[in-house]
This record gives C-alpha cells, sequence and structure tokens, in this order.
C-alpha cells in the first residue's frame, strides 16, 4: 500500500516545491518571516518607541567605542530585515529600561552568533575563515564580524547595485595596502570608474570563507585561482591567472620583477629627459649666438 502512496507522494511533493516554494523562493523574505511579522507589530514599535526616538536613548560604550542607539526605523523597515522582529536578534530584550541580565554582554557576544541562527551556511563559511578564526580563536577585536560588513539594521541584498557599490569599501576600511594596489590594477580603474562588472575584492576572495592565499582551500590559492578567474573569463589559463594583482612597484618585496622594471623605467626616462633638455638647449643657445631669431635674419 505504501508503496503505491510513495510515487504520489513524490509528485505532491514536486508540486510543493517547484509550484509553491520555487517561484517564491527567490523572493521569500515576506513569506519566510511571518512568524515574526506576528511578532512585529507590538514587539517593534514597543522597541522603537525610545530607540527610534533620536536623543531618547544614551550612548553605550563598547569597548573604546561609544554607540549610538538610535535606529532609524524607516531605514530598518526598508531593509531586507524590516520584517524580523527585534528581538529575533536582541534575545532575551523587553521593550522597557533593560535591567543589566538583558544587556549584559550582549554587545560583544551574542552579535557574533546571532546572525548564525538563521544563516547557518554562512555562519559556518565565516567561522572556517581567517577572520572568524580571529573572532572566535583569538578574540580579536579588529576582525570583522557579519554586522561589520552587512550593518545590524539597514541590511541590504547582495546582488542589487547599491550592494555591489558598497563592496570595494567593505574591505578596504581595514586593508588599506590592499586596496590601493587594487586600485592601480585593471579591475580596479575599470570598478572606480563605474564598471560594475569588474573584479571587486569579494568576487576573488569570497566574502565569508575569506583565507590567506597560502591555504589551499582559499579562492586565490595557487590550486584554485584559474577557476576564480574563470568564473568572468572563460578559458582562463595559469599564464592568465599569473597576472598580478596586488602589486607595489616602489617596493621589491612585492614583486622584485615589477620593482627592477620600474627602476629601469625611471632611470630610462630622467636620461632620456635629461637629454632632451640639454639638447634643446644648446641648440636655442646656438640659435641666439647665430642671430637665428632676431628680425635682421627675416629678411
Ligand atoms: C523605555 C525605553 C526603552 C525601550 C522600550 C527599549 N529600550 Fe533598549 N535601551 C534603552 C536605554 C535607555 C538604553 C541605554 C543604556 C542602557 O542599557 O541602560 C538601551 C540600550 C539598548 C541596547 C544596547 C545594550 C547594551 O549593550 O547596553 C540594545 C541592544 C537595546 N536597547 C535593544 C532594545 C530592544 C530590542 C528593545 C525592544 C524589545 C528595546 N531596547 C526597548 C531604553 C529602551
Ligand atoms: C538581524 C539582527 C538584528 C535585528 C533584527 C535588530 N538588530 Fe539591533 N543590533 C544588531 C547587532 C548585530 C548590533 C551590534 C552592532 C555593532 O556592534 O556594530 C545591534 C545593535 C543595536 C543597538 C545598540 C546600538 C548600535 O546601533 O550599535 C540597539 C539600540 C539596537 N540594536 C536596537 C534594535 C532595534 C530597536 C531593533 C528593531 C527595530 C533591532 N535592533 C533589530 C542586530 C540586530
Ligand atoms: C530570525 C532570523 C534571522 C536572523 C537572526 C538574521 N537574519 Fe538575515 N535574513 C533573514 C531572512 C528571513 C532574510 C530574507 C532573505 C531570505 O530569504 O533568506 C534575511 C536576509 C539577509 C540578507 C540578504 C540576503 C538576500 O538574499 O537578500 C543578509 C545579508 C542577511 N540576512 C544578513 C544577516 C546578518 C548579518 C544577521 C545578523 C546581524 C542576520 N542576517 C540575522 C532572517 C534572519
Ligand atoms: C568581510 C565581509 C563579510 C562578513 C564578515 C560577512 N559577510 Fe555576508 N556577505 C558578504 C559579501 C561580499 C556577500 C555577497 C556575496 C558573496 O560574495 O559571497 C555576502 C552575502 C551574504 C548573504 C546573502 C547570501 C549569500 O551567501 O550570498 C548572507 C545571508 C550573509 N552574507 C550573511 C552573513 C552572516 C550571517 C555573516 C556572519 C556569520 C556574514 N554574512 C559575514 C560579506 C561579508
Ligand atoms: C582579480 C582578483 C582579486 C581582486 C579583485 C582582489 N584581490 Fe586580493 N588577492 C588576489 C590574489 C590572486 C592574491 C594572492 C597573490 C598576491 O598577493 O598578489 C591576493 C591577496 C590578497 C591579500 C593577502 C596578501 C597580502 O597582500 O599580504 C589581501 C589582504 C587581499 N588580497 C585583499 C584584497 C582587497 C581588500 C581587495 C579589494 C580592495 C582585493 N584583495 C581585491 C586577488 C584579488
Ligand atoms: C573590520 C576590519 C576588517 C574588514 C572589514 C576586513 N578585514 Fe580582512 N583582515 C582583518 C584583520 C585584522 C586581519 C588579520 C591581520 C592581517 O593579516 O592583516 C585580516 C586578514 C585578511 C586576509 C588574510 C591576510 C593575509 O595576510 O593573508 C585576507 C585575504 C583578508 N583579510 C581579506 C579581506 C577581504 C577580501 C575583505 C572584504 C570582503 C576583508 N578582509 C575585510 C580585518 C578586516
Ligand atoms: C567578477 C568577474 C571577474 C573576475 C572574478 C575576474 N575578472 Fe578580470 N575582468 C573582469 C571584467 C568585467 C573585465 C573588463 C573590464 C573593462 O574592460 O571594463 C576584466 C578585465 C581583466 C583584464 C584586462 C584585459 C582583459 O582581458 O580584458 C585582465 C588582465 C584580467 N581581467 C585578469 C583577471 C584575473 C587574472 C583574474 C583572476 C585572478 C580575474 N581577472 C578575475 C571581470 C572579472
Amino acid at each position: 500500500m505504501t508503496h503505491r502512496l510513495l510515487p504520489a507522494a513524490l509528485v505532491l511533493a514536486a508540486l510543493a516545491v517547484f509550484g509553491f516554494a520555487g517561484p517564491a523562493g527567490a523572493i521569500s523574505a515576506p513569506a519566510v518571516s511571518t512568524a515574526q511579522s506576528a511578532l512585529n507589530g507590538a514587539t517593534n514599535d514597543g522597541c522603537l518607541s525610545c530607540h527610534g526616538v533620536r536623543g531618547k536613548t544614551p550612548p553605550v560604550t563598547v569597548g573604546s567605542e561609544q554607540k549610538s542607539t538610535y535606529v532609524d526605523r524607516a531605514r530598518y523597515e526598508r531593509s531586507r530585515h524590516g520584517k524580523l522582529a527585534c528581538t529575533s536578534c536582541h534575545l532575551g530584550f523587553k521593550p522597557g529600561i533593560h535591567d543589566a541580565s538583558q544587556t549584559a554582554g550582549w554587545l560583544v557576544t551574542a552579535k557574533l552568533t546571532a546572525c548564525g541562527d538563521c544563516h547557518a551556511d554562512q555562519f559556518a563559511m565565516y567561522r572556517g575563515s581567517f577572520h572568524g578564526n580571529l573572532v572566535f580563536g583569538h578574540s580579536n577585536g579588529k576582525a570583522p564580524v557579519c554586522a561589520d560588513c552587512h550593518t545590524p539594521h539597514d541590511i541590504l541584498t547582495p546582488g542589487t547595485v547599491a550592494f555591489r557599490q558598497s563592496e570595494r569599501v567593505l574591505c578596504a576600511r581595514c586593508h588599506a595596502q590592499a586596496e590601493k594596489t587594487y586600485l592601480n590594477s585593471y579591475h580596479g580603474k575599470a570598478f572606480y570608474l563605474g564598471r560594475l562588472s569588474a573584479a571587486v575584492c569579494p568576487d576573488c576572495h569570497g566574502g565569508h570563507k575569506i583565507l590567506p592565499p597560502s591555504s589551499p582551500a582559499s579562492t586565490v590559492s595557487y590550486q584554485n585561482i584559474v577557476g576564480t578567474c574563470a568564473r568572468c573569463h572563460p578559458g582562463a589559463n595559469r599564464n592568465f591567472a599569473g597576472f598580478l594583482v596586488h602589486v607595489d612597484p616602489s617596493s621589491p618585496r612585492s614583486s622584485l620583477w615589477v620593482w627592477s622594471f620600474n627602476i629601469l623605467y625611471l632611470i630610462l626616462i630622467t636620461v632620456v629627459f635629461t637629454f632632451g633638455f640639454v639638447h634643446s638647449g644648446l641648440y636655442i643657445y646656438r640659435g641666439f649666438k647665430d642671430g637665428l631669431y632676431s628680425r635682421r635674419h627675416t629678411g
């Protein structure tokens, strides 16, 4: 009996997947969060009755930083999380003045893990990354957590123009040197001039599973770099992928070849220009001497 029901069940399941979840899946935010939006009305209004009013709640001190506790309601509601209850991340918070048991360490502990409750895949990748390892393994406050790249309350959808434009500054905040060399590279110049299809940091490094180039699993390791370029440059080979992205011509440690050629180039143009100036100077001097530029001569 169960055997005969199985195909029917499978068909129904397929219908359910393709008929409902399929089209809706791509833009599932409102559907996914109906459970939360039921909470939404009362709770968020409660929180925002204090935090949504500029100046009503005092700033809090996190480490050495002062953080404003104002939350812009309009921006929050327009964001991808607009329908989520505040308490889906601020676990255990109640509207009202918070006692220490609610706030104790929230900004230094739960903010690292709260996102992972709903985004397990990204959390797992991040956890295993160089940044994640610094945060969890070494309590390094300088490495980024989810909200540093995505903001806590104004989450943008990756893939939109606004998010795409933010991708360069995302990393530049902490990696000024890498950004400088990137901006000197072909992609950097093209992206800077508005060509959003050119590669920007996360296209080569990923957003979550960022690892040093020396780690084989890194998207920019010797093992994976060809495949990373090939995502946008079909037919890329080892030779093509050897194109240097982060190269600082003024540093021999960055690339001895590029540095040497840069020095040779500087010597060459100095010699050529010096020769040119001296030559033209002597030529003009001689012209004066011979009266080449005097009126008498024109007749
Ligand atoms: C009656 C006004 C009021 C309401 C309602 C309110 N808060 Fe607060 N909240 C404050 C004040 C004041 C602070 C600042 C310092 C403190 O913790 O005493 C604060 C601080 C915070 C902080 C920073 C915590 C920290 O590390 O010190 C968070 C997060 C927060 N509130 C979230 C919420 C959430 C979520 C809600 C709704 C469930 C909410 N608040 C409702 C008054 C309020
Ligand atoms: C998707 C998770 C998420 C939701 C939903 C969320 N927050 Fe936050 N919130 C965070 C994170 C993460 C931080 C810590 C930001 C940081 O330290 O940079 C934060 C910080 C805060 C702070 C402390 C000051 C600050 O801005 O750093 C307040 C107050 C706050 N949230 C209130 C709210 C209120 C009110 C809502 C609902 C309207 C809300 N939050 C919804 C994740 C969330
Ligand atoms: C209560 C569950 C929940 C929590 C907690 C949560 N999110 Fe989300 N998040 C969602 C839902 C639902 C969406 C809508 C898009 C979807 O279908 O995945 C979303 C969308 C996103 C998107 C946009 C993805 C897209 O395809 O549009 C980003 C980025 C994101 N969340 C980051 C975060 C960060 C960072 C945190 C922690 C500060 C966080 N989320 C915490 C439920 C959650
Ligand atoms: C160093 C910056 C950075 C950090 C930290 C970061 N993200 Fe992202 N995230 C990105 C970028 C860039 C994208 C766009 C897609 C990509 O390149 O992977 C993205 C995309 C996403 C998306 C959309 C779906 C997807 O994978 O494309 C979600 C959801 C998300 N991040 C959640 C998180 C969560 C949860 C954390 C913390 C565990 C986190 N992110 C930490 C940069 C970051
Ligand atoms: C076209 C692909 C590509 C883009 C775009 C790119 N990188 Fe890289 N990145 C690489 C490769 C390949 C390496 C390893 C070889 C090297 O160091 O040049 C690397 C190495 C790095 C390193 C570690 C090596 C070091 O310098 O010590 C950091 C940090 C880095 N990139 C950050 C960035 C940042 C930040 C951006 C954006 C401003 C960016 N990258 C854009 C391909 C890229
Ligand atoms: C909030 C600061 C911060 C942000 C934002 C950030 N990083 Fe980092 N990153 C660090 C710190 C701190 C380290 C460890 C110290 C170091 O090696 O520079 C690190 C290390 C790295 C490494 C390994 C360094 C090595 O020498 O091999 C890479 C690659 C990297 N980051 C790439 C990125 C990319 C790509 C982005 C943007 C998507 C980004 N980072 C965003 C702080 C940040
Ligand atoms: C996100 C997509 C993307 C990735 C990933 C990417 N590129 Fe590109 N690249 C582009 C685009 C788009 C252009 C053309 C930009 C223009 O001309 O406006 C380009 C141009 C170039 C050029 C200039 C000459 C030419 O062929 O047009 C070189 C060289 C190059 N890329 C090398 C690389 C290498 C090496 C990698 C891997 C380390 C890489 N790219 C990864 C998108 C990408």
